[in-house]
């Protein structure tokens, strides 16, 4: 029973956490302690929010864009629990910055160079869903195709429920602005991961008690082998895993949400526009989101699930980010045909 209140952590991390004080408003620009050096062409800015706190912003602008007709949707990344911005600049920024679209990655509020709110967690489902359209809708002109990893892929479940069900309505009232695309990318899935937990459980003991220790005691932080076995490949070498176990254990300042109440706003209702093109990208050797939970968001959007062979949950730092890369652009090229 201990072992299955530890496990029961994962629908809430921080659930052993202490009460926090109430966090003083940081008032902008906190510094990571682990700075992640920008690549050529990028540059870091900040959103301010209707509340006044700041998001990070990594842009890099699209190469070779030839003419308005030709013209690609920008990318919005969201990163998902214990990332931040940067986990997209690494590798996929260059990437598809290079193949011609305008990108940006967020850091949610309490992540990253993000200002922290008062309280306990970062926020909600809501909150989260809410300042990335926020950002959409004043910093973005033409409608993007909008990317979440992990916790981040349940924000972006949340936007889509969220979107109005016509184009037009973007410049007006509209409070989720219209999207051009969807990709859940190793997502947590709509019903949240209270599935996930039960099926480690019963088929993987040993996996959900190390998932678990890893996760919920946060021992990822101070293990190089569970931080590996988490995010990783195994073929992944030990100075890079070093180096973004660091910028993970500095980019989380605050969990991203409060997991029991998380679970009172799900599962994540449909969209209201059906026609939004959506990808659901997995990861074979994905250590937290197996392939039942990826059939689950597949189901739910009505599309099949393009899973990669060799490659784990940090789909977009792991050794072969290429790939996972490779199969969202042959996507964006259908939707450009589409378009
Ligand atoms: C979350 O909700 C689901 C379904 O509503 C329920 O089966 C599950 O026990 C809940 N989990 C927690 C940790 O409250
Ligand atoms: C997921 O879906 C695929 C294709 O429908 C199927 O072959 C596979 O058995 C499913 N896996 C699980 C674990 O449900």
């Amino acid at each position: 029973m201990a072992a299955l209140n530890t496990l029961i952590l994962i629908t809430n991390p921080h659930h052993r956490m202490s009460i926090i004080p109430q966090a003083v408003l940081s008032s902008s620009n906190y510094k990571m302690r682990v700075p992640f050096e920008l690549k050529q062409g990028q540059s870091r800015h900040f959103h301010k929010l209707p509340s006044g706190l700041n998001m990070e912003v990594i842009f890099q602008k699209g190469h070779d864009k030839i003419d308005e007709e030709s013209r690609r949707p920008p990318l919005v990344f969201v990163h998902g629990s214990f990332h931040a911005a940067w986990c997209w600049a690494e590798h996929w920024l260059p990437f598809f910055s290079q193949n011609g679209f305008d990108c940006y990655a967020l850091s949610l509020l309490g992540q990253g160079e993000s200002d922290s709110p008062a309280g306990a967690v970062a926020g909600s489902l809501q909150t989260h869903a809410a300042d990335v359209a926020d950002f959409i809708h004043k910093e973005i002109q033409s409608p993007p195709v909008l990317l979440g990893h992990s916790f981040g892929g349940l924000i972006v479940q949340y936007y889509l429920a969220n979107v109005g069900n016509a184009k037009k309505t973007r410049e007006m009232e509209h409070s989720h602005p219209y999207l051009a695309g969807g990709v859940l990318v190793c997502s947590v899935p709509p019903s949240g991961n209270s599935g996930l937990v039960w099926r480690y459980l019963f088929s993987k003991p040993i996996a959900a008690f190390k998932v678990t220790r890893s996760l919920a005691a946060k021992a990822f932080q101070t293990s190089l082998p569970l931080c590996k076995e988490t995010f990783f490949s195994a073929a992944m070498e030990d100075h890079l895993v070093l180096r973004y176990q660091k910028l993970m254990t500095e980019s989380s300042r605050m969990p991203l949400f409060d997991l029991r109440k998380l679970n009172a706003s799900l599962p994540v209702p449909p969209m209201k526009d059906s026609s939004i093109k959506i990808l659901v990208l997995g990861a074979k050797d994905d250590f937290i989101v197996d392939a039942e939970g990826l059939n689950e968001t597949g189901r739910f959007y009505g599309v099949s699930p393009v899973c990669i062979e060799g490659i784990a949950h940090d789909i977009m730092l792991d050794c072969s980010w290429g790939k996972g890369a490779q199969a969202i652009l042959s996507w964006l090229a259908v939707l450009e045909r589409a378009d």
